[in-house]
């Protein structure tokens, strides 16, 4: 088969090296791939949100089977583009996509669907929701309504901070529209988890779980990320939580937005906080999480096409995923000022050396006169198995620290938390 996947970061060339090792694939395409996924796909030079040329070019290759990496295709309607034209793809709808494309809109769901998540307000004037900051309690979270790469988000205990985020998106429109309407939430503690399952439109299979580091510093300092890191398993979704999860946030989501008129195929990621062992939604996102994507794509066991395209027949359920028994951890390199501003073009070193047990996913990186250079924020995804998490994080920060480039840097703590429980 002729498989095409959408995008170029590090979760597409984690979905593209799985996907290259189906027996069933003939012949991989990646739009636009990345430096990591050359040698094992043909890159093809289209944007992931150019919907007319991905559409035109899947119908010239004759292309069976279309795979989705980020959101930005999927609010656009790619998948409703591709199936109104005859063509096999893997993704939610945009209508079903609305539940990352809005997160008022998520609200919605979840509140219909009954599934727990924290108290909040709808705002579409800034005034308003200035002046619901003398009564609210902190800390809090602000968030834009609409895609903001990450970036959509403040958790404070500071009124005058949190004065200033909403004057940014609402007022300077720092988002764009995305930043037109926000809600204003609790605060919830705990810890957070990724559970990530694959949905046919009605029933669901999850995949092993897995847990981001969101803020860019060690010991969660500083502002919020993509993911500096993520490991697979996670313990905190031990057995109970996983149970809760699927009864008290899956099913019930899905069951809701086949209500909706909206049913969900793809692969649906719930941003979960653990708060005293009850799962919290926190966000929805509709697609796989980047970088979660790499341990759980270098820990699947099995034939991933054949999951993928259960799915989009409807009967997921006849799948049952296989894992590898033990664990991953990816550790982000990212390039020095990310997630602020940061300089690009570095040539990067030490990308060719072996290590067992081990994989280097490109995210940020592209060829400039014959040489790999830095090109995004998040530049690799260096993911390592092991017995257990922490041989894996071993395992990775050792292939970590034989790549050098100018101004780069990690966050050393990736798995703290799952290696202090053990
Ligand atoms: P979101 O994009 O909604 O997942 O928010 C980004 C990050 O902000 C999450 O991964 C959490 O770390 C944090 N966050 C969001 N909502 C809350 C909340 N209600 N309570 C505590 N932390 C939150
Ligand atoms: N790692 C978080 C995300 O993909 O949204």
């Amino acid at each position: 088969m002729k498989v095409l996947i959408i995008g170029g970061g590090g979760r597409e060339h984690a979905i593209a090296w799985r996907l290259g090792q189906s027996p069933r694939v003939t012949k991989l395409f990646c739009a636009p791939g990345n430096p990591g996924t050359a040698p094992i796909a043909d890159n093809v030079a289209l944007a992931a949100d150019d919907l007319a040329g991905l559409l035109a070019f899947a119908q010239k290759e004759r292309i069976d089977f279309t795979v989705v990496g980020p959101e930005a295709p999927l609010v656009k309607g790619v998948v409703d583009l591709f199936s109104k034209n005859g063509l096999k793809i893997f993704g939610p709808s945009q209508s079903a996509a609305r539940l990352e494309g809005s997160k008022v809109f998520m609200k919605e769901m979840l509140v219909k669907a009954g599934i727990p998540t924290a108290h909040y307000k709808t705002f579409a004037d800034p005034a308003s929701a200035i002046s619901h900051l003398d009564t609210a309690e902190f800390p809090l979270v602000i968030k834009a309504d609409g895609l903001a790469a990450g970036k959509g988000v403040l958790v404070t205990n500071d009124k005058v901070e949190a004065q200033e985020f909403i004057n940014a998106t609402m007022g300077q429109k720092v988002f764009g529209a995305s930043g037109d309407t926000i809600i204003i939430e609790q605060f919830l503690p705990g810890e957070e988890a990724s559970y990530i399952v694959v949905a046919d439109g009605k029933n669901f299979v999850p995949l092993a779980s897995a847990q981001d580091h969101k803020r860019v510093f060690d010991g969660d300092k500083g502002p919020n990320t993509g993911g500096m890191g993520a490991y697979s398993p996670a313990p905190v979704v031990t057995k109970e939580v996983d149970e809760k999860i699927r009864r008290k946030v899956v099913a019930p989501l899905l069951k809701a937005m086949g209500q909706e008129g909206c049913p969900f195929t793809g692969f649906l990621y719930a941003g979960i906080m653990v708060s005293n062992g009850e799962p919290y939604v926190l966000e929805f996102n509709v697609r796989l999480g980047d970088p979660e994507a790499q341990p759980l794509m270098f820990r699947y066991h099995g034939d991933l096409l054949t999951l993928l395209e259960a799915a989009v027949a409807g009967n997921v359920a006849a799948v049952t995923p296989a894992w590898r028994n033990d664990a991953a951890v990816c550790v982000v390199i990212a390039s020095g000022g990310y997630p602020g501003d940061f300089a690009k073009g570095f040539p990067i070193e030490g990308l060719d050396a072996e290590a067992e047990n081990v994989v280097v996913f490109h995210a940020g990186t592209k060829r400039e006169g014959g040489k790999t250079v830095t090109a995004g924020g998040r530049v690799l995804g260096v993911t390592a198995g092991g017995a257990t998490i922490e041989e894996a994080t071993k395992r990775a920060y050792a292939r970590a620290a034989t790549i050098k480039f100018e101004k780069m840097f990690y966050r050393k703590d990736i798995a703290h938390r799952a290696i202090n429980r053990q």
